[in-house]
């Protein structure tokens, strides 16, 4: 059986030198895994996935079979950067599934959180499975596996296999950067000539959005979440906080308050902003975010939010908070 253990002799990837040699290696030892047959990889978008994607189209290039999986609950424009990075760029064999009702179908009505874990991280294997079931000669799966997912350390939950999928699609598994540790994988994938804000990404939890939209997911507060969450992000990008703060999310909860706007009595949603540091996920302290800054996004999103009249700051630590609110 093939060792899960870093070979002690290997180098940690630090600079583009020995990211090429790297990707070399894994190029020359995935052709040689492979072959001439069709490998299946879970595209999410994110830095691990997608710098399995990066190498492995290098290395068998539309033997590759690239499934994204749209489930609604990503961030703006996400689904459509993976279209244009890999499908556009990089000429990659993708398929792209839109299955945005189906998921909010399946969400609507359920509120408790781990209930909509299961069924985003269910739903998605059944899309995978289907999608898998209409290839021909698919003989591996790749998957982005990185050694902190061996090692199991930290309560961050990895999210990169589809295990789970039945007896009859248990493919051989192609994992090339299952030694790496997150800042290797990050080196790797510039070297790979990804796009920084797909390199450089924060952590983003498997079920997405979801858990941001607490209790019973609907449309109009998820597109609160998303639409906050896009202002947040640029505007960290824009006053040097991209890359600098760990962590940094909205979140929008299912309860609504009084507001007023243009001297009109509204009843609206509140966003509240959470933006943290830590080294490992365990513990988390929170961003000191400049107050005229908070200002300025408060006032962005009040008023280019549909639905939202009220915004927070989230000053709880971890512990006694979690990162994510569900
Ligand atoms: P908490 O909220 O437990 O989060 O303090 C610690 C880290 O884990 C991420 N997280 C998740 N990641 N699936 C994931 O892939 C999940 O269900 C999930 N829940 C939390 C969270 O974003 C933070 O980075």
């Amino acid at each position: 059986m093939e060792s899960n253990k870093r070979p002690e002799e290997m180098v940690r990837i630090t600079t583009k030198e020995l990211a090429d040699k790297f990707i070399a290696e894994q190029i020359d030892a995935v052709k040689k895994q492979v072959g001439d047959k069709k490998v299946l990889l879970a595209l999410s978008g994110g830095v691990d996935s997608s710098v399995v994607a990066a190498l492995l189209i290098k290395a068998i290039g539309r033997n590759l079979v690239c499934v994204h999986v749209n489930h609604g609950l990503l961030r703006k424009g996400e689904p459509e950067q993976v279209v244009e990075v890999f499908k556009n760029q990089m000429n990659a064999n993708l398929v792209y599934v839109d299955a945005v009702d189906r998921f909010l179908d399946k969400l609507a009505g359920v509120a408790e959180p781990e209930k909509k874990r299961k069924i985003i991280g269910a739903e998605f294997i059944r899309v995978f499975e289907e999608e898998a079931r209409k290839q021909d000669g698919i003989e591996f799966l790749a998957q982005g596996t990185i050694y902190p997912d061996i090692l199991e350390s930290g309560p961050v939950k990895a999210h990169h296999n589809v295990g789970g999928l039945p007896e009859d699609l248990k493919f051989e598994l192609v994992e090339p950067l299952k030694f790496l540790f997150k800042d290797e994988v990050r080196v790797v994938g510039k070297a790979l000539g990804l796009p920084d804000n797909m390199v450089y990404r924060q952590p983003f939890p498997g079920p997405g959005l979801g858990v941001r939209c607490l209790g019973a997911i609907t449309r109009d507060r998820l597109e609160c979440v998303r639409e906050s969450d896009a202002i947040l992000r640029e505007e960290f990008a824009k006053n040097g906080l991209e890359g600098k703060v760990w962590q940094y999310f909205t979140v929008v909860p299912d309860f609504k308050s009084v507001g007023v706007k243009g001297g009109l009595r509204t009843f609206e949603y509140p966003v509240i902003i959470r933006a943290v540091n830590t080294l490992d996920a365990m513990t988390a302290t929170v961003e000191d975010v400049p107050f005229a800054l908070l200002q300025h996004i408060t006032d962005r999103i009040t008023r280019e939010v549909k639905g939202v009249n009220r915004v927070l700051y989230d000053l709880t630590p971890k512990p006694c908070g979690t990162i994510e609110w569900e």
